[in-house]
């Protein structure tokens, strides 16, 4: 029995480590935030999908639908609203958590079971770069689907497997903090810098960066693209171990680390983003770096107990994965 009126949620993420590794097969931490989209399904008599809070044509709707209709289901008429407390343009990843509760919604409106999470982000990220024009690996849907309260998920990659890690930050504060750079940048630099790295394995004869561990026969710049790749998946292994030994300045190092190899060997930071770095640097962060995809959108900061947070900062906590509610 399909339920009269649907709820689906779906939450922003932030990601503490492991930046444009998702696509080269390697690791990240992410965790999905409290914040997200509620999409409100309320079914009709007669067919036709409409969202009038997103306008005709929006892509996401449509290639959504699209997307559920490829795979043989059979949507009824029904009436979709968009609601939530998730910012959206500011790298919180709120066209990933839309996809998904929109997902979500029709799933249940079709009165199915929405499918396992990896072929649910697979989908969302179809819907992302065939329907809305940007390439995305699957960090932001798998963050959304599979977060957990309280805790981090170190994903491979390579073999899909998501463990959780508590992240107990005794104390300590994480905030984002957003650049207030426009986007417009971010879809070309980020397509870019993928078809630097399908360029980088070409000339090394690997199907994977993951399989790289020397950068030095590769011409410039693409040897620092892979420096980053290499370096930023140690990176994710310590501080998993930094926030397993509780050593939260240790963590601070490392996010300062990851900045530093995107800023110049990936080369994905842009003035604004080096101004909010340095602001929550100044306001007494032990660590912040660019977040996503680069040139623009958020940073993020871990902060000490009892820090006040830089004007326009919001604290982030790890909360509960995509859902009907
Ligand atoms: C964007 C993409 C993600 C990931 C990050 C960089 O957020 O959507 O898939 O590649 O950039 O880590």
């Amino acid at each position: 029995m399909i339920p009269h009126r649907i709820r689906a949620f779906a939450p922003g993420r932030v990601n503490l480590i492991g930046e444009h590794t998702d696509y080269n097969d390697g690791l990240c931490l992410p965790f999905a935030i409290e914040l997200g989209v509620t999409v409100t399904a309320q079914l009709h008599e007669g067919g036709g999908v409409s969202a009038p809070d997103l306008g005709d044509g929006d892509r996401f709707l449509e290639g959504t639908v699209a997307e559920l209709r490829r795979s043989g289901r059979e949507l009824p008429g029904v009436r979709l609203g968009i609601d939530g407390d998730l910012p959206q343009g500011v790298g919180l990843s709120s066209s990933a958590a839309l996809c998904i509760a929109l997902a979500l919604a029709l799933y249940a409106a079709a009165g199915e079971e929405p499918p396992r999470p990896v072929r649910l982000a697979r989908l969302c990220s179809r819907v992302e770069s065939e329907w809305a024009g940007q390439e995305t690996g699957l960090l932001d849907q798998l963050a959304s689907l599979l977060g957990e309260q309280g805790r981090a998920l170190r994903l491979d990659m390579r073999t899909l497997e998501a463990r959780p890690v508590e992240l107990d930050l005794d104390g300590h504060l994480l905030a984002t903090l957003n650049s207030g750079a426009s986007r417009s940048l971010a879809a070309s630099g980020y397509n870019e810098r993928r078809e630097e790295c399908r360029r980088a394995l070409e000339l090394l004869g690997l199907e994977s960066l993951r399989d790289a561990d020397d950068a030095s026969g590769l011409p410039a710049p693409l040897d620092a693209r892979l420096r980053h790749v290499i370096s930023e998946n140690e990176r994710v292994d310590a501080a998993v171990a930094a926030l397993e030994r509780g050593e939260l300045s240790e963590l601070g190092a490392l996010l300062n680390a990851s900045h530093a190899s995107l800023r110049d060997d990936y080369d994905v930071s842009i003035p604004e983003v080096e101004t909010a770095v340095a602001a929550c640097m100044d306001g007494g962060a032990l660590g912040a770096r660019i977040m996503g995809g680069g040139f623009g959108g958020s940073v993020l900061a871990l902060f000490p107990p009892g820090a006040a947070l830089p004007d326009g900062a919001i604290s982030v906590r790890p909360g509960a994965g995509a859902r009907l509610l």
